[in-house]
């Protein structure tokens, strides 16, 4: 499957970018339409959008996102991000809108394999003793110990190398990340923790789990990833948009900074196995 972290469409944002600018609002909207076409095309199972990607939610973003998904050939599947309801939307509403539970934590099935899909809008959203903690517990048991399962969220669980010492914005993490970490150890069959929000490819693998970060569209290295999930592991792969003339120009605004954004050839291309 495909994931989508961070599209960031801003609805009334809609002319392309002619010079440098780090974050490609202007192109967020025909890139997001344009890649479901490809990733369409490229026979992918599913494709995931893992929060921010409507920033934010309002009507007309909410009335074309949904059409966007209804008309597409490839299932998608979405989760919640912290833009989705900055000065705008609740988050039942927007739920209510992709037609998930009004807490949005749901499963999904792509080729019989579970996808645990979380509502993280804000680092408070699972913290223990809350409906979203109880809802991972209670889905967590429902799977045998055979049954790989992995887990979708806006937020990590732990700071990933791109956001450590000076550049860690304290917004990263989920406040019980620790927590979920000690609550996911008892459950070895979960294999990986994918998330949004912070675009640098990135796996970091702790106590037998991968945690994942993937690019985004619209700012570099404007990019997705595409995961193969096998029996015994995961096969990624990191394709880079083919419009490199758009891809440049937030490169130029990273001046030289973009190596950091790029992420290792490791970071981007791997197998991982967990047996
Ligand atoms: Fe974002
Ligand atoms: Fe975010």
């Amino acid at each position: 499957m495909a994931l989508l972290p961070d599209c960031h469409v801003q609805f009334k944002r809609d002319s392309l970018p002619v010079r440098p600018t780090k974050r490609l609002y202007g192109a967020a909207r025909w890139l997001l339409e344009t890649y479901l076409e490809r990733l369409a095309s490229m026979d992918v199972d599913a494709v995931f959008l893992l929060g921010d990607t409507l920033d934010p939610a309002d009507d007309a973003g909410l009335n074309w996102l949904t059409s966007l998904i209804d008309q597409s050939t490839v299932p998608v599947y979405i989760i919640i991000g912290n833009h989705e309801t900055y000065g705008w939307t609740s988050v039942e509403r927007f739920h209510r809108a992709f037609g998930l539970p009004d807490h949005g934590h749901h499963v999904a099935m792509v080729n019989e394999v579970p996808f645990l899909m979380l509502a993280t809008p804000d680092q408070d959203s699972l913290i223990p003793g809350s409906a979203g903690y109880r809802w991972l517990q209670e889905t967590l048991e429902e799977f045998d110990s055979s049954t790989d399962l992995f887990c979708c969220a806006h937020f990590s669980l732990l700071l990933h190398p791109c956001v450590e010492g000076s550049k860690n914005d304290g917004m990263q993490v989920l406040w019980s990340a620790g927590e979920i970490m000690s609550l996911l150890r008892e459950r070895p069959n979960v294999r990986a923790w994918i998330a949004g929000h912070k675009n640098v490819p990135s796996k970091v693998v702790r106590d037998g789990m991968l945690h994942l970060l993937s690019p985004q569209l619209i700012q570099a290295p404007c990019a997705f990833r595409v995961i193969d999930i096998h029996d015994d592991g995961i096969l990624s792969r990191v394709h880079d948009i083919e419009e490199q003339d758009l891809a440049r120009l937030s490169r130029l605004a990273y001046g030289a900074d973009y190596s950091e954004r790029h992420g290792t050839e490791e970071d981007r291309d791997f197998w991982w196995s967990w047996k």
